[in-house]
């Protein structure tokens, strides 16, 4: 399960990303906003986050203007790795490198087409472990402290 949540600015890529995941056999859970009436991004970044830490979906689609604020909100929850990013090399290395949970997106920034590649980028890249599991395995140390 794959969860996903938009602020206001990030509905209308939401309603695309949703279609392009159901295309795909991806089951979703929609976090909201449900319009685009204006919400406050960390309101919907935490329950995606609290979706993942739980066990309840395994990876998460963070959308707002740039996808900055989601990614603040969503790297202050305990256990989470979001990773804000404007291409789809980026989005890879976020899976391959820092096996991130959260892609967060920001549709003033990034066009749908774009958008839809970056998703399957980070949906079909397995992290690739070694010693990038040891740095991942530091920033979790950090965050302990
Ligand atoms: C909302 O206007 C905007 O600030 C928000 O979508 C996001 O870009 C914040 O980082």
């Amino acid at each position: 399960m794959l969860a996903i949540g938009c602020d206001h600015g990030g509905f209308e890529l939401k309603q695309v990303l949703i279609d392009h995941l159901k295309a795909r056999g991806v089951e979703v859970k929609d976090f909201g906003c449900y319009s685009a009436d204006s919400v406050d991004y960390p309101t919907i970044a935490e329950p995606v986050c609290n979706a993942i830490v739980g066990g309840e979906c395994e990876k998460g689609i963070l959308i707002c203007g740039t996808g900055i604020g989601m990614s603040l909100a969503a790297n202050k929850v305990k256990g989470i790795r979001a990773a804000c990013c404007e291409n789809s090399f980026s989005a890879r290395m976020s899976r391959e490198h820092n096996n991130a949970h959260i892609l967060c997106l920001g549709a003033r920034v990034t066009g749908p087409s774009v958008a839809m590649d970056m998703v399957d980028a980070f949906l079909d890249t397995e992290f690739a472990g070694g010693r990038h599991a040891n740095r991942v395995n530091l920033i979790t140390e950090i965050e302990n402290k």
